[in-house]
């Protein structure tokens, strides 16, 4: 019996994959086209850690399931992070205008390039300026370019995105939230984007009061969380990174053992804290999210 349904989840899981795999990349019927060839460009941030690479791989492997007949590549922003893997490791991870550039030489003909970006903020804003060159590109000297290029969006980039994050981060972190706080902590940022940060607390606090959203270079700020958290009945305080990877950030600024970091700063205030090192990435509703966005791109591209 025990084999009987376990089988069963196994058809059950294959058959969601093969699912997922029909509505995220297949081609809309009645459009042939010669000599096609689809690729997917995955861009992160990147991380040197390999607790952060590993959120990233998961996102990738999520996407090779989900597209099996489709090339996925990954790319990195920052150039410092692909530096010192390549000094490091000896692997070279292109930058996204070097990794397009290559698409195109080899023949790619219709690219998609899924951002990882949680919110549209400056590197989102970057992403969108080299794909609009491409475009340009292929618009203007085709051979050079791709038939098509697309690019996704950011996962809090509308309100209804703002209401599935704080559903999945409540989902996830349901028994961690009735037993005391949980705080989320995003990247933040100078741009105007970092709205998304108050705009998905106000989504989470809906859901729960122990729900907390704080930010290392933006708003909500350490202050703003501490204030909020006082307010709480909470002893004890989850902290987990609201970004795709739990790297440098999420291991030191967080939950570093400084006197500086928000771990220690929150135990200094009397909690009880537990650092959590997961990255979003590495969570599979938010991969499922992310999916969805790739899913609109492919979509909107079409
Ligand atoms: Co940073």
């Amino acid at each position: 019996m025990k084999l009987k349904v376990s089988a069963f989840l196994a058809v059950a899981a294959c058959s969601a994959i093969m699912l997922a795999a029909v509505a995220a990349c297949a081609f809309p019927k009645g459009e042939p086209v010669d000599n096609r060839r689809e690729g997917i460009l995955i861009v992160a941030f990147g991380s040197s850690v390999p607790e952060g690479e590993a959120a990233i791989t998961a996102v990738a492997d999520a996407v090779k399931s989900a597209c099996p007949d489709t090339e996925v590549r990954v790319s990195y922003t920052s150039r410092i992070i692909m530096r010192k893997i390549a000094r490091e490791q000896g692997r070279v991870i292109d930058e996204p205008a070097i990794a397009l550039a290559k698409m195109a030489y080899e023949g790619f003909t219709d690219v998609t390039v899924l951002s990882t970006h949680i919110i549209p903020g400056e590197e989102y804003d970057d992403l969108k300026a080299v794909v609009e060159g491409f475009r340009i590109i292929s618009d203007t000297a085709p051979k050079a370019g791709f038939r098509r290029i697309g690019l996704s969006l950011p996962l809090l980039s509308s309100s209804a995105d703002f209401e599935r994050m704080a559903g999945v981060i409540a989902d996830t972190y349901a028994a961690q939230g009735k037993s005391g706080a949980v705080v989320f902590v995003g990247h933040g940022t100078h741009h105007f984007a970092d709205a998304a940060y108050s705009a998905l607390q106000t989504a989470l606090s809906r859901r729960s009061p122990n729900f907390l959203i704080g930010t290392i270079e933006g708003l909500p700020s350490y202050d703003d969380v501490l204030a909020r958290l006082k307010s709480t009945k909470a002893k004890s305080v989850h902290v987990a990174p609201l970004m795709l990877v739990a790297g440098d950030h999420a291991q030191n600024d967080i939950a570093g053992d400084e006197p500086d970091s928000w771990k220690s700063t929150l135990t200094a205030e009397g909690y009880k804290v537990t650092p959590v090192l997961t990255g979003l990435g590495q969570n599979e509703a938010v991969q499922n999210l992310i999916l969805d966005k790739l899913r609109e791109a492919l979509d909107s591209t079409r």
